[in-house]
């Protein structure tokens, strides 16, 4: 198969990766991918919310299967595009985005599937907001935007003053745009989140392992949010037990309102979870593959990920049978610019990339980069995703920071502490 990747993120360069690794698999483009992705794929020149191009080139080129990476394709309907010219694309429609593309429609969908989730309540006026938050009791309380928000727009308030604050950063300072006509402001939750990522085929659910994401940007999971600082996977906190019931009370039920909706739901579906007290509740749905965690997954998968994929996309997951995994687990560190998650500069020079690739058991997906002349330099806030196997999760933290060790660039850094929640977990039993 010829296959086109969309995006150009780490979990683009980790999903040409492995498509490259896969047998069916002859050729793999990506649009409009990164230093790391040309390594694999041969880079297209096509932004990836453009569709009318990205539908001419997969025409032109006779692709087989497309693998959207990034929310802003899907919401801006290149499945819709691909699927009404008979081009084979892995992804949701448009209009079954909407479960990211709109937390409201996603916790109304979640009431009438009796999926577990936070209690929620919705407001379109900023007064009508204001006097909920005056009238109900102090407590902590989430309040998000309903649209996208590049991960930002949810606002985790200790008391009322915060989340007023976050109400009126949202709704009247419109720091996201018309994402924050609406909010939703919820229960907080509190617990260990973990991340599920489910293939669906519209009505099949291949769950991929779990893996566990850490949002933080600092060590100890201080500071700020970020879009992930760095993952693991398998995760110990999921156990068998727990996987069943999430695939039971949460993507079952999910999958199934989605067809009753109209909605059929063909794609990645991400699941965030948080384990309470009470059990496995949602935090919230993506459409797509995490970052990430897309990486140390897809770094353990070792079925063919293109007939995965393209078993999916034909509505024939059913036929592909369980995936196989390597026992190991795999461990990625996320390496940031200077000022990430803030604004970053661009364009410094990344040295030791060949060195870091003769690590043993650890691969170097490329974020945000870009090749100048012969150089590879920095091009956006998370760099690179520094990914390993090992025999146990201290091995593979071990390998992949040794690959860390070998790369640098003015002002790079990450966390140290990535996986170390793993081992307390087994730890702990
Ligand atoms: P989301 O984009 O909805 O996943 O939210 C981003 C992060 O905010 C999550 O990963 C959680 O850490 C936190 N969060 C979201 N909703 C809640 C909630 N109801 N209770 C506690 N934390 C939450
Ligand atoms: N790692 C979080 C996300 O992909 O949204």
């Amino acid at each position: 198969m010829k296959v086109l990747v969309i995006g150009q993120g780490g979990r683009e360069h980790a999903l040409c990766w492995k498509l490259k690794n896969s047998p069916s698999v002859e050729r793999v483009y990506c649009a409009p991918g990164n230093a790391g992705t040309a390594l694999e794929a041969t880079n297209v020149d096509i932004a990836a919310t453009d569709v009318e191009q990205l539908v001419k080139f997969a025409k032109s080129e006779r692709i087989d299967l497309t693998v959207v990476g990034p929310e802003a394709s899907l919401v801006a309907g290149v499945v819709d595009a691909f699927q009404a010219v008979g081009l084979r694309i892995f992804g949701p429609t448009k209009k079954a985005a909407e479960l990211e593309g709109s937390k409201l429609f996603s916790k109304e969908l979640m009431r009438k599937a009796n999926v577990p989730t936070a209690e929620f309540r919705s407001f379109s006026r900023f007064q009508d907001a204001v006097m909920y938050l005056e009238e109900r009791e102090e407590t902590p309380l989430v309040v998000k935007a309903d649209g996208l928000a590049s991960g930002k727009g949810v606002f985790v308030c200790k008391n009322r003053q915060e989340a007023l604050d976050a109400v009126k950063q949202i709704m009247v300072d419109q720091a996201f745009g018309a994402s924050g006509n609406k909010i939703v402001m919820e229960e907080c939750l509190f617990g260990d989140e973990a991340s599920i990522l489910a293939i669906v085929d519209g009505n099949t659910i291949l769950t991929l392992e779990a893996s566990q994401d850490h949002k933080r940007a600092q060590d100890g999971d201080a500071g700020p949010n970020t879009g992930g600082m760095g993952a693991y996977c398998p995760t110990p906190l999921i156990t068998d037990k727990l996987m069943d019931q999430i695939v039971e009370k949460v993507l079952v039920p999910t999958i199934h309102f989605m067809n009753v909706e109209e909605r059929p739901f063909k794609g990645c579906l991400y699941a965030g979870i948080m384990v309470t007290n009470q059990g496995p509740k949602v935090l919230e749905f993506n459409v797509r593959f995490g970052d990430p965690e897309t990486q140390p997954v897809l770094m353990r998968l070792k079925s063919d990920l293109g007939e995965l994929l393209k078993a999916a996309a034909d509505g024939k997951l059913a036929e592909f049978g369980p995936a196989e995994w390597d026992p190991r687990p795999a461990v990625c560190v996320v390496m940031a610019a200077e000022g990430y998650p803030g604004p970053v500069k661009k364009g410094a020079v990344i040295r030791g990339l060949e060195d870091a690739a003769e690590i043993a058991d650890a691969k170097v997906f490329h974020a945000g980069t870009a090749r100048k002349g012969n150089d590879v330099v920095t091009d956006g806030g998370r760099v690179l995703g520094v990914t390993a196997l090992g025999a146990d999760f201290a091995e593979a933290k071990l390998n992949a920071y040794q690959a860390v060790k070998c790369v640098r660039w003015q002002g790079g850094w990450c966390r140290k502490d990535i996986s170390d929640r793993a081992r307390s977990y087994l730890a702990e039993g």
